[in-house]
């Protein structure tokens, strides 16, 4: 670490180097005036060191330090000395000594910072990324973007041990079908037409596939316009990895000892490799969506049996009208109260159900709403069904699957966290596999690919693949065509969708018949991605792939709860870039030269 300024870091002197003349450089943490002593601690990546300048020493020097403030750089020289036992701090590495000043050289004075950089200070998160390069100064982002890198390289480290080559694909490119809004970026030579930033580099790493290049990765820059949340950045990186005569398992097994290493370096703990695997349907048969926490014990059951004999009309016409009645047993949750218990209710409304039906058991029964129905041997059969005991509530949604499910996932987390049930001194790490080819689109009002149109059908359903392309729209049953399963699957850490992947099509036919089942016509396919489809008869060898949410694995292993803290320079929730004032209007000149004119209104929102 030593430079041609520093001797060492702010991090680095021990008591074993009492004596020494050392020469540090870094920002001014905190200053204290102690009359005739001036205390600073200066600090830079690696640490603080407390600094003295003494007036008996050197009275000049002492009035040179005395103007310093936070934030100053400075770079001193000075004697390392033992501190006095009880000036000790057993809070800071470098507690034990302190450097006395023989020489003082300002490197750059600070404006007052715009907050104060303590861990503690209360401070809008705006404030912060307006500022972010002061907001990085402090320990606890430094130690992020460090711990960030070392992520990086025990990935790289691991996939090149495997012979892994790390390609970079094109960023300005014709756009891919990976499901979101692109960014566009207008040519200035090509009147009219935009180049796309890449929603991920799927089409590129497929033909280094075709191009013989048998085993890929990158840290891919990935670019979406898609409503942001807590684990969503407009422009993210994706540890993407593509291979050639590969299946599932091949896939799994580059991946499983590299997470495996990441989990033990960051979470010290083992977690068994191979990472257990659940098709997609049992997922969420039992816990209602495709990346269950599986720290969570609870488990949602279907009851479409019990349910329809028990003569409540919901449930009856839930069933009739082949929808699902799903229970959520919370155990000895019958403690909750009715504002509890209501509160529950609105979050299933607010996400579509009509309603909660719940119960309380009782040594005698059941008492809520639900309650009065649970009664006689129908009733015994559903508290059987559902496994209920004395002090337990049930809570039952009924309709359609897709919000019943949503519904009851949600309650599943939020019951469990109300009950403590989230046992968090685990990491639970799985595979989903199998998750269907096709998802029906209700604005669209047509099939979409659950993955993207090149995701290779299970070997046991390439026939109903080609069944269905044969019969047309006409012909098509839709529960078949939601049965086809793939080759896709799902990382998933703790309940985040840590990444996706598949084995693609490398077969014309099957190819020709998935695009026909996603109704996309020869000239939709020639129009959109004629040029690719194209490449793959040129001998594609069979290849799959997968691609890990970087920014959200640093997240997951680092504990932090939003994605904004482990990207140095991350965009607000609005994608906005608060430092520099991005996306901003640029002047006619350059409008003109793009070929570019704006509709937007002029006093329109601009923050
Ligand atoms: P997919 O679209 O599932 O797959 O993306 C893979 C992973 O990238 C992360 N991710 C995001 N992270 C932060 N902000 C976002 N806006 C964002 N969007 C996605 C998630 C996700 O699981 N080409 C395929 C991969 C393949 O088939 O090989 C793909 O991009 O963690």
């Amino acid at each position: 670490m030593q430079t041609t300024y520093r001797s060492h870091t702010c991090g680095a002197l021990r008591l074993t180097d009492e004596g020494q003349t050392v020469h540090l450089c870094g920002w001014v943490n905190a200053v204290r005036d102690q009359g005739g002593v001036l205390f600073v601690d200066l600090r830079d990546r690696y640490g603080v060191t407390q600094v003295t300048f003494r007036g008996d020493k050197d009275a000049a020097l002492l009035a040179a330090a005395e103007p310093v403030r936070p934030e100053w750089a400075l770079r001193v020289t000075g004697t390392v000395i033992a501190r006095p036992e009880e000036a000790r701090n057993a809070n800071l590495e470098t507690g034990d000594v302190e450097v006395e000043a023989t020489a003082l050289e300002i490197l750059s004075e600070s404006q007052t910072p715009p907050f104060p950089l303590g861990e503690r200070a209360e401070v809008t998160p705006e404030i912060r990324l307006r500022h972010r390069y002061l907001d990085l100064r402090r320990p606890r982002m430094t130690k992020i973007l460090s711990d960030r890198a070392k992520i990086m390289a025990i990935i790289r480290k691991g996939l090149d041990a495997q012979g892994f080559i790390d390609v970079e694909t094109p960023t300005l490119v014709r756009s891919t079908p990976e499901g979101a809004r692109d960014y566009l970026v207008p040519s200035r030579v090509h009147p009219g037409r935009f180049y796309a930033l890449p929603q991920s580099p799927q089409i590129f790493k497929q033909l280094l596939m075709v191009g013989g290049q048998d085993r890929y990765y990158q840290f891919a820059r990935c670019y979406r316009d898609e409503d942001l949340r807590a684990d969503r950045q407009p422009e993210f990186t994706q540890i993407d990895i593509e291979a050639s005569f590969v299946r599932p398992d091949d896939v799994f097994g580059f991946l499983e000892p590299v997470v495996a290493e990441l989990i033990a370096a960051f979470h010290g703990r083992e977690v068994p490799v191979p990472f257990r695997r659940m098709p997609y349907a049992e997922s969420m048969e039992r816990f209602g969506n495709d990346k269950p926490d599986l720290r969570n014990p609870l488990e949602l059951r279907v009851v479409n049996d019990a349910a329809a004999a028990l003569g409540f009309r919901v449930f009856e016409s839930a069933v009739e009208s082949g929808g699902l009645v799903k229970c959520l047993v919370g155990p000895g949750a019958a403690s909750f109260s009715r504002k509890e218990i209501d509160g529950l209710e609105a979050e299933a409304r607010s996400m579509g159900a009509g309603g909660l039906a719940w119960a309380k058991v009782t040594e005698d029964g059941a008492t809520g709403p639900l309650g009065k129905f649970l009664i006689g041997d129908a009733g015994l059969a559903f508290l059987r069904a559902v496994e209920a005991s004395p002090g337990d509530l049930i809570l039952c949604a009924a309709g359609a699957p897709v919000v019943v499910n949503r519904v009851l996932s949600a309650l599943r987390d939020r019951v469990a966290q109300r009950l403590d049930l989230v046992d968090t001194n685990r990491t639970e790490v799985l595979w989903i596999t199998d998750f269907p080819l096709l998802e029906w689109n209700d604005e669209s009002e047509r099939f979409q690919a659950q993955h993207h149109p090149f995701t290779m059908p299970a070997a046991d359903d390439v026939p109903l693949v080609f069944e269905a392309a044969e019969k047309g729209p006409d012909g098509w049953d839709k529960a078949t065509l939601e049965s086809i399963r793939t080759q896709a699957y799902d990382l998933v850490i703790d309940g985040v969708e840590m990444g996706s992947g598949s084995v693609r099509i490398h077969r014309q036919d099957i190819q020709q018949a998935a695009f026909a089942l996603l109704g996309l016509t020869p000239d939709d396919v020639e129009r959109r991605f004629g040029w690719f489809v194209d490449a793959l008869q040129y001998g594609t060898p069979p290849h799959g792939g997968f691609a890990i949410g970087f920014d959200r694995l640093v997240m997951t292993l680092l504990g932090e709860e939003g994605i904004q803290d482990v990207i140095a320079f991350p965009k607000t929730l609005n994608a906005s870039d608060l430092m520099c004032g991005a996306p901003a209007e640029v002047d006619d000149l350059q409008m003109a030269e793009l070929h570019l004119a704006s509709t937007a209104d002029p006093d329109g929102e601009d923050d």
